[in-house]
């Protein structure tokens, strides 16, 4: 197919409300019915949702399980949702790399994905027969903003023969510059895989300077940060663990090398959910998104979560409203143009069969 074809072919394709379908929109009164229904799943979050808020989200929980099952639509969730969606109505729950795995699994016919969009992209990549929707297409990444294809190809010049690592935290046109992608769960191992000395690694400093850490192969990084990680000091945990020298402190890669200099483990959210699971400390302080120690507390009684709590203005913008005219109206469509995604998928792909 010609590229011109093709232009024609995204520009003028028919809307995701078209092909399935727009439904009524449902009652969302809170009736003994819709208490009735509903009361297990609060049973999962009924210690981190005081009771008096439920009656504004169980309408919503009954009406979002049963479009899903209406539609053949399976929710896939990033570990940063708020409770009500993590615990209550997303199917898949995970880190950057366990969606993207799980999005290669699913036979449902529509992805509403709770993340941001790179995530949804990803899912669009591994999925592109799939309709797959995000509940508000403004939920971008501060790292994704930070870089352009354009970037990526001046890299290469800079450096002729190093390969591209790219962290999935991008956009596709960048993905499909680049040689594998990597999540926070793999970059070593990815690095590594590729058996080069030198190796270009876009666009977070902070994990290429952790990921520095743990290998010989040298680093070349770009300068994109992420906002929500980059203002978590060393210093305001260094004071945590002088009011208490019992604290353990658990950071993501995201964060500032003076920060991964205090934590006790260092991991991808996955992981660092891993970590609290095992060793269930007694009190804990988790560097990451805010939202993510209220999703582990409501499954680890008994561990005290001290929480500076850095929100991600994007994963904060998924909420059940929003999810649910997902669901009634079909969008917001995510699309990728068919020539930028055949070079990104071939990145992701590569990542993920570097795991199995
Ligand atoms: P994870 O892959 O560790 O879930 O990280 C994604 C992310 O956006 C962290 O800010
Ligand atoms: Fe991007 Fe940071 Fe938000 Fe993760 S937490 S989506 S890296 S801005």
């Amino acid at each position: 197919m010609t590229r011109q074809a093709l232009n024609q072919l995204i520009e003028s394709p028919s809307t995701a409300g078209e092909r399935h379908g727009v439904l009524p929109a449902p009652d969302l009164d809170f009736t003994p019915e819709v208490a009735a229904e509903t009361a297990h799943l609060y049973e999962r979050v009924k210690s981190v949702i005081p009771p008096v808020e439920w009656p504004f989200f169980a309408p919503y929980v009954k009406a979002i399980n049963e479009l899903k099952a209406k539609r053949n639509a399976v929710i896939l969730a990033h570990n940063y949702m708020t409770p009500e969606i993590f615990h209550t109505v997303a199917d898949v729950v995970g880190d950057s790399l366990q969606l993207a795995i799980e999005a290669t699994k699913t036979d449902a016919e529509i992805i509403v994905q709770c993340g941001v969009h790179f995530m949804a992209e990803t899912s669009k990549l591994l999925n592109p027969d799939k309709t797959v929707l995000i509940p508000d297409m403004e939920a971008g990444c501060s790292l994704a903003a930070s870089i352009t294809g354009a970037d990526v190809r001046a890299m290469r010049e800079a450096y002729p023969g190093a390969p591209v690592v790219t962290y999935v935290n991008t956009s596709a046109e960048v993905k499909a510059e680049s040689d594998i992608c990597c999540t926070s769960s793999n970059a070593v191992e990815v690095v590594e895989s590729l058996g080069a000395a030198r190796v270009i690694f876009l666009p977070d400093e902070y994990l290429a300077k952790y990921v520095q850490s743990q290998t010989d192969v040298e680093i070349i990084a770009w300068k994109g940060h992420c906002e929500v990680h980059e203002r978590f000091t060393g210093e305001e945990l260094a004071a945590y663990r002088a009011g208490d020298p019992t604290i353990r402190i658990i950071a993501h890669p995201e964060c500032p090398p003076d920060v991964l200099a205090e934590a006790d483990f260092t991991g991808s959210t996955a992981k660092m959910i891993d970590w609290v699971k095992r060793e269930r400390p007694s009190r804990v302080v988790m560097v990451t998104e805010c939202s993510m120690a209220d999703n582990v507390a409501a499954e680890t009684p008994g561990v005290n979560f001290v929480k500076p709590c850095n929100l991600c203005p994007h994963m904060k913008r998924i909420t059940l409203d929003k999810v649910l005219d997902s669901l009634v109206e079909m969008r917001e469509e995510v699309t990728v143009d068919p020539l930028i995604a055949e070079r990104a998928r071939r990145a992701v792909e590569r990542m993920i069969n570097l795991k199995s």
